[in-house]
């Protein structure tokens, strides 16, 4: 089983949803399909009044995607980072000409809203056309608070968008785009929608629409314009539908939205990311274990990056690769240059398709990896994860 944050596990409905033959893809049926799914999505995102360009692509197209429709060469963008994600999408701006400024937070920490008002402030002329962050860092797995930053930007009175990459976070961590007054989010097929990687979201509000009317960068692939007007279908993908994707989706988006309903998705992934700190919790009481994130109320429900000190780290994951099946993810940026390994950092994913009992399972094979390659940890950490399990009001069945 893969407890990577991404792809993550696709449900068996998922896959023989999308193992068909291909369809009409000029057909009135066809078409409805795909408006459900545009329309479906919108509700995950909590918005009613934005436009939804979906791309054959993965998240780094959807990052380039939002820049190429909202920029010029030589536009001033500000990109805070908690993680390594918004540094990349940063380079990718850099690349196009775009001046991306970025401020950093570092490894550990969520973004410090004060020191955005005070840059705001400083921007006494409006030189910054955006602000670009990351809801959910998947690296760090720091999730970072998207509605305070919102409110920093409008009472502030400052233009500049906001834009933001929900790609961790979408259909895991809580999200509402209207309420927050988020002009572009940034979402992608592989995680929490539990679809195979291969299609990409930008989901867009007016304004933005019109902020980016004058965009220099623009190109006819990832035009949002032609994709949410459409003179006809063929359009709306620039080119043929990804239509074992759209059957997929189909099915995916029932399940959230249509069985289990979003509010208890959302309940799931929270319940199940505290099965996995509160074992942390214990695991660490004597031992070097932590999660990289220390302020629960900062940390993902999507996915806990965790420290287990060199060798520990690397050693745990090859160990339940291959004694137990289970993959953990890869540690990303949390060592120091010298010595990448120095913080044995590793992730869990917990997004997407996931039941109390693939948790359990996956925090069992754990217990028995830390004792196989000797790590020093303290104990109960199984039934402190299982005393917050049991506050699951639901369960998925399928
Ligand atoms: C927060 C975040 N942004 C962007 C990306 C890049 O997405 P992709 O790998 O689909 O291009 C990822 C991938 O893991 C991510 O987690």
């Amino acid at each position: 089983m893969v407890a990577i944050p991404g792809p993550s596990v696709v449900p068996d409905r998922v896959m023989k949803a999308m193992h068909q033959a291909s369809p009409d893809i000029y057909s009135d049926e066809f078409h409805t399909l795909s408006a459900s799914v545009h329309s479906d999505l919108k509700r995950v995102v909590q918005s009613e009044n934005i436009y939804l360009a979906a791309y054959i692509a993965n998240g780094h197209g959807a990052w380039e995607a939002a820049l190429t429709n909202l920029f010029s060469p030589g536009d001033l963008i500000l990109v805070i980072s908690t993680g390594i994600f918004a540094a990349g999408w940063a380079r990718f701006a850099d690349a196009l000409g775009i001046q991306a400024e970025v401020m950093e937070f570092g490894f550990r920490n969520d973004i410090d809203t004060e020191r955005l008002a005070e840059r705001l402030e400083e921007d006494k002329d409006g030189q910054i056309k955006a602000v670009l962050t990351v809801h959910v860092d998947t690296a760090s797995s720091v999730r970072n608070d998207i509605q305070s930053l919102s409110s920093i930007l409008k009472d502030s009175g400052h233009p500049a968008l906001l834009l933001v990459d929900c790609i961790a976070s979408l259909a895991c961590d809580p999200y509402r785009m209207d309420a927050w007054g988020v002009d572009v989010t940034i979402a992608a097929s592989q995680k929490g929608l539990m679809l195979p990687t291969g299609m990409a979201f930008v989901f867009f509000s007016h304004r933005a629409m019109q902020a980016g009317m004058g965009a220099k960068l623009r190109t006819p692939y990832w035009d949002w314009n032609r994709r949410v007007n459409p003179d006809e279908f063929y359009q709306t993908y620039c080119g043929t539908a990804p239509a074992q994707h759209l059957f997929g989706l189909r099915e995916a988006l029932d399940m959230i939205l249509n069985e289990e309903g979003l509010e208890n998705v959302l309940q799931r992934h929270a319940i199940l990311a505290k099965a996995v700190w509160a074992a942390v919790d214990q695991w660490g009481r004597e031992g070097p274990l932590e999660c990289n994130i220390v302020n629960r109320e900062k940390r993902s429900h999507a996915v806990t990056a965790l420290r287990a000190g060199a060798p520990y780290g690397a050693q745990l994951r090859q160990w339940l690769s291959t004694h137990t099946g289970v993959t953990l993810g890869v540690g990303l940026g949390a060592g120091t240059p010298d010595d990448p390994e120095a913080s044995g950092a590793f992730r869990i994913g917990h997004m997407g398709h996931l039941n109390a009992h693939m948790m359990m399972g996956t925090l069992a094979s754990m217990e028995a990896g830390f004792e196989a390659i000797g790590c020093p940890r303290g104990q109960g950490a199984i039934e402190a994860a299982a005393a917050e399990i049991k506050r699951l009001e639901h369960f998925r069945t399928s």
